[in-house]
């Protein structure tokens, strides 16, 4: 189970972020919250670094990003290295991602998800452990890629 976790989120998924977030600090998790703020445009990209940066500093143990679709910020999630995002709208694709991909960022689309099954999403990516065993090295094949490309 995932404890503690960054938020990020550009203009077009701030308001799924805050339903989220009063979500997670209802179950006790730790958030840290890295913005954005308000309904103010901002571009996901920047929005995507910080929280992804907690992660890889050990801070926190994954990231939960939002925009529009959550398509975007997962993509520059993807760009960095050692972060593992999946944008998921069905509850299966957010347990297995970390079941067998051991992500460790998940991407949300707050013009594509309502706030309860946001909630749902969340629950079941911060329940869910890697099965490691035959999946661990198919993890080590993503690194693979990124050391070579
Ligand atoms: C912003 O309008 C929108 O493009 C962004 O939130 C996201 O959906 C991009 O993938």
């Amino acid at each position: 189970m995932i404890h503690s976790v960054a938020l990020g989120a550009d203009h077009g998924g701030y308001a799924l972020k805050e339903a989220v977030k009063e979500h997670l600090l209802a179950r006790g998790i730790e958030v840290t919250d890295f913005g954005t703020h308000s309904e103010e445009s901002v571009d996901y990209p920047d929005m995507a670094v910080p929280p992804c940066e907690a992660v890889l500093r050990g801070e926190v143990e994954a990231a939960l990003l939002f925009c529009g679709t959550g398509v975007g910020i997962s993509m520059a999630a993807n760009k960095i290295h050692g972060i593992r995002a999946c944008c998921c709208s069905d509850i299966f694709s957010a347990r297995y991602t970390r079941a067998h991909n051991n992500a460790n960022a998940l991407c949300m689309g707050g013009r594509v998800v309502g706030a309860g099954l946001a909630c749902e999403l969340a629950d079941a990516f911060l329940d869910t452990d890697f099965e490691g065993g035959r999946h661990a090295a198919r993890v080590a094949k993503l690194a693979a890629i990124e050391e070579n490309h």
